[in-house]
């Protein structure tokens, strides 16, 4: 069951998601330009991939990371690695950029001690979705899960306990945020097949980044 998207944004600051859960409509805009230089700069020296799943689907998003360890996934499984395997180096380091801006928007969201290991970027291209999922491949399941967006619009599909929970639809623009961890943190949640932006308008892809602590 699926209820009404809300595209509501107007004066719209910050939101309660469920317990645990909030969304912070615009928090990175400030700090889109330098969070879209720097995914340039780890992109020339970890590209994005189509990674393949365990079930040996191939991603419709392409994905690199930066930061101690990436999370993969080939046919082996789901994991963090510290090194990329496409080249056997280490991923590159986190910008201080991404880092305090995950640091800061944990805080505003109620988790003042959050110290990412991990930034997955994913890259959207129009038609390209993520399906249903909880993030569980962390060892410490009591920090939260940071989500940045940047680029075109996407609806994000945040669901509850179980894959079978009622979801809503929730439109993430530029700049905004979501955080979930506590009672939510193994929500399930996706994103719907992308649209394609307006001609004229920004590159016509979505960012996303995950900060999380994996070990
Ligand atoms: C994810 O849950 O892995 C991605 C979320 C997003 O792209 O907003
Ligand atoms: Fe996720």
């Amino acid at each position: 069951m699926q209820t009404e998207i809300d595209f509501s944004t107007d004066g719209e600051s910050a939101r309660v998601l469920d317990d645990g859960a909030m969304l912070l409509r615009g928090y990175a805009v400030d700090d889109a330009d330098l969070l879209l230089a720097a995914i340039a700069r780890i992109s020339a020296a970890a590209p994005f991939r189509h990674m393949q799943t365990p079930g040996g689907q191939t991603m419709s998003v392409a994905m690199t990371n930066c930061g101690p360890y990436g999370w993969v996934t080939d046919r082996r499984g789901y994991r963090y690695q510290s090194e990329d395997p496409l080249s056997g180096q280490p991923w590159p380091s986190m910008p201080d950029e991404m880092l305090n801006l995950a640091v800061d928007a944990a805080a505003a969201a109620g988790y003042p001690s959050f110290k990412p290991d991990a930034c997955l970027i994913n890259r959207y291209e129009p038609g390209a979705k993520m399906g249903l999922h909880q993030d569980r491949d962390e060892a410490n399941l009591g920090q939260p899960v940071v989500s940045v967006s940047l680029g075109l619009p996407a609806v994000f599909l945040w669901g509850g306990p179980t894959r079978t929970s009622p979801r809503r639809r929730i439109a993430l623009h530029h700049g905004d945020v979501v955080v979930w961890g506590g009672p939510s943190r193994l929500y399930f949640h996706g994103v719907d097949i992308l649209a394609a932006g307006q001609a004229g308008g920004m590159s016509n892809q979505r960012f996303n980044l995950t900060f999380r602590v994996s070990h």
